[in-house]
C-alpha cells in the first residue's frame, strides 16, 4: 500500500466539504461529512458523472448527474442500481490525512 498525503493538519479542521484531489496521479473524491473523512473514486460508474461535484445525504454520496446514491462506508449503490464505487482507506496522522492506494505493478517496475 502506498500512502499519500492529501490534507495538511490545518485542513483537517473546519466545515464539511466534497472536493477532487489528486493522489499519485489519480483523481479522488475526498469528502468530509459530519466530521468524518471518506475517499472514493471520482467518476460515477453509471455514466461518468463527476462525484466530487455531488453532495452527501444520510451517509450517501449523490452523483450530480442522475442522482444515483452510493454508501460512503461501503461504496454500494442504492437498491436497484446494481453498482458500486471504490472506497479508499484513509489514515489521520500527526501531519495530516493520508490515503492508501494500491501500488501499480507498472510503477514498481519502472521506478
Ligand atoms: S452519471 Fe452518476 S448517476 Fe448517472
Amino acid at each position: 500500500m502506498n500512502w499519500v498525503k492529501v490534507l495538511s493538519k490545518q485542513e483537517l479542521e473546519g466545515a464539511d466539504f466534497i472536493r477532487m484531489v489528486k493522489a499519485d496521479g489519480k483523481k479522488i473524491c475526498l469528502i468530509k461529512h459530519k466530521d468524518k473523512f471518506y475517499a472514493t473514486q471520482n467518476t460515477c460508474p453509471h455514466a461518468g458523472g463527476i462525484l466530487s461535484g455531488g453532495w452527501c445525504k444520510n451517509g450517501h454520496l449523490i452523483c450530480p448527474l442522475h442522482r444515483y446514491e452510493y454508501n460512503l462506508e461501503t461504496g454500494r449503490g442504492a437498491e436497484g442500481q446494481g453498482d458500486y464505487i471504490d472506497i479508499y482507506p484513509l489514515e489521520e496522522r500527526q501531519d495530516g490525512l493520508y490515503i492508501g492506494l494500491k501500488e501499480s505493478i507498472w510503477k514498481r517496475w519502472f521506478s
